[in-house]
């Protein structure tokens, strides 16, 4: 297998013990420990979503439908009214694990769907469903990720500087990812990038993340901190802007990790071009615009000591820290999804998704 291979067909989810346990990579342990975690309990998959063990919006709702079949054969032998509360209740409690990344609940509604609509059928033949829904939506998140990856391609030129943000690589995804799935598959194609990864505090997805995706695919890759993004582009190294997205609102605002939105607005700056990449289960027809997408507020211990050998704040400082901002659509080149590249008007191109 080569290096490429072996980045883009990471198992970062499975399911495992023949579908009775959900196993994902502990992100939270890369890129020092290549560390496996496999679970079947709900108060597991709660905390590996909230603790971002797994994290990235198309990986978070693949790992919520595996999660749901996992947990569920548990009470398989109950009557249909019971199992349906159960599921109903679970599903519920799963989807308060984060707010901002609509896959979560995009994927915990699909499922849920299965249970609602198959009132009459035995619960076996339900549970039966539920696995292979769960294995469909991987699975097309494998080809979505493909499809995003083609037609990022298709706005690369050899030897194109791309700045990315955060990770939207195949550790948040599967396979490729989105936003760095253009410069793995041209990669694989023969062709060469020089990509800057932003490091992107507070939780470093793109230095323990990115960068490690990238290298270990032999991709050129430069970890810069965030702030040293305006200097990249006005030295002339950046030719496109790559980000991911965890929620686009029908008028092209979307949410992705905290800082896109400064990316977004130095690229606007610049006169570079700036892509969000994503599928269409990313996108939420029934969120007006950005002002409508809940942000989550995270521990403010991230800030102020995770990762340093001792605090770097005092303890009483105030904190603020939002895990997400909304990138406003003026600021966006495009949207490109599996079914091709929106343009403005977004309001138009993103509803022709859905025809
Ligand atoms: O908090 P995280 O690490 O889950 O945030 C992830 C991002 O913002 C990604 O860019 C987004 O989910 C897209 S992943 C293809």
């Amino acid at each position: 297998m080569d290096e490429i291979t072996k980045v883009t067909h990471i198992d970062n989810i499975k399911l495992t013990d023949g579908g009775k346990t959900v196993t994902i990579i502990d992100q939270t342990q890369l890129p020092n420990r290549m560390v496996y975690l496999t679970m079947d309990t709900l108060e597991d998959c709660y905390d590996a979503i909230l603790k971002l063990k797994v994290r990235g919006a198309p990986a978070i709702g693949i790992f919520a439908g595996y999660s749901m079949y996992v947990l569920c054969q548990k009470y398989a032998d109950k009557p249909y009214a019971e199992f349906a509360a159960e599921f109903h209740r679970q599903k519920e409690y799963l989807n308060s694990s984060r707010p901002t990344a609509v896959n979560l609940s995009w994927a915990l509604n699909r499922v849920e769907a299965l249970v609602t609509g198959h009132a009459d059928s035995p619960v076996s033949e339900i549970v039966e469903l539920l696995g292979k829904e769960s294995v469909k939506i991987h699975e097309e998140d494998i080809a979505m990720c493909r499809k995003i990856s083609e037609y990022g391609l298709s706005l690369l030129h050899e030897g194109d500087g791309v700045l990315t943000h955060c990770n939207a690589g195949p550790l948040a995804t599967s396979r490729y990812g989105t936003a760095i799935g253009p410069m793995l598959l041209g990669k694989e194609q023969g062709m060469n990038f020089h990509v800057f990864s932003d490091e992107t505090r507070p939780l470093l997805q793109g230095a323990r993340l990115t960068s490690f995706e990238l290298q270990k695919a032999g991709v050129d890759v430069t970890l810069i901190c965030d702030n040293m993004a305006s200097i990249v582009m006005k030295n002339g190294w950046v030719q496109a802007c790559f980000v991911g997205c965890d929620r686009i609102a029908a008028n092209g605002d979307f949410a992705n990790k905290i800082g896109t939105s400064g990316v977004a607005i130095l690229a606007k700056h610049y006169g570079i071009p700036f892509y969000s990449l994503g599928p269409t289960s990313t996108v939420d027809m029934n969120c007006p615009n950005g002002d409508h997408i809940k942000i989550e507020l995270r521990d403010p211990n991230e800030i102020k000591e995770k990762f340093y050998a001792e605090p770097m704040a005092l303890k009483e400082v105030k904190c603020y820290n939002p895990a997400f901002d909304v990138t406003d659509h003026n600021l966006v080149t495009g949207i490109i999804t599996e079914k091709g590249i929106c343009y403005p008007p977004f309001s138009e191109s993103l509803k022709k998704l859905f025809e």
